[in-house]
């Protein structure tokens, strides 16, 4: 089997990534992680990658003139590591329109709402706040608008009676974990491609 190379785009704690992480581990799985690049060089999902023998990278914008200048060694790092699909999973960072066309189609997202819902940030807090009944996670392509890419697979997850927006966040991470494996398969195999 030729599996796609993928790089995991992180900014935090990485259980996302680790749930890539995992998925790969089958035999039968079309992708494998080659790369886990942060934002943030403290970012515990970057010792994580490290223990696993993962090939690790971190780039802080801040040590770059303009977002262009950090996005031009983003993409030699990505080269570098011969990246077919680019994952990001919890990566805090507004991408380019440059860089995101440049990787149109092989880039995805996991986002903590039911797309076209909530996007941005505080997703948890803003579904709790509106009275919502239904909420969830969504996997999607990568495009220039901020969370506006096609989506690829979403989870519904209920918003129970006494929710916190902690409580709500685990729930809906735990549907992230099972739906990102299974939407990068669905890219790998080229099941799917960007309409
Ligand atoms: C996840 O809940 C992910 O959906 C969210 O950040 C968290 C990262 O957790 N992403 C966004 O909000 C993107 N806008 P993780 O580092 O444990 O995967």
């Amino acid at each position: 089997m030729n599996r796609k190379r993928v790089a995991i785009l992180i900014s935090g704690r990485g259980s996302n990534m680790q749930a890539l992480i995992e998925a790969a581990k089958a035999p039968d799985y079309p992708a494998e992680i080659v790369g886990v690049l942060s934002n943030r060089a403290a970012a515990p999902g970057l010792a994580l990658a490290a223990r696993q023998a993962i090939a690790t990278a971190s780039l802080a914008q801040s040590q770059f003139p303009s977002r262009e200048d950090f996005e031009d060694v983003l993409t030699r790092v990505l080269e570098s590591w011969e990246v077919d699909i680019v994952c990001l999973a919890g990566f805090m960072r507004i991408l380019s329109a440059r860089f995101t066309l440049r990787w149109a189609g092989r880039m995805i997202n996991i986002h903590p709402s039911l797309l076209p819902r909530y996007k941005g940030l505080d997703t948890h807090a803003r579904a709790l706040a509106d009275g919502a009944t239904v909420h969830g996670c969504t996997v999607h392509f990568v495009t220039p608008g901020l969370d506006e890419g096609a989506p690829i697979l979403s989870a519904q997850v209920p918003v129970l009676h006494g929710d916190s927006v902690q409580t709500l966040a685990d729930r809906t991470l735990a549907a992230e974990h099972r739906i990102y494996p299974e939407a990068l398969r669905l890219l790998a195999e080229g099941k799917i491609s960007l309409p």
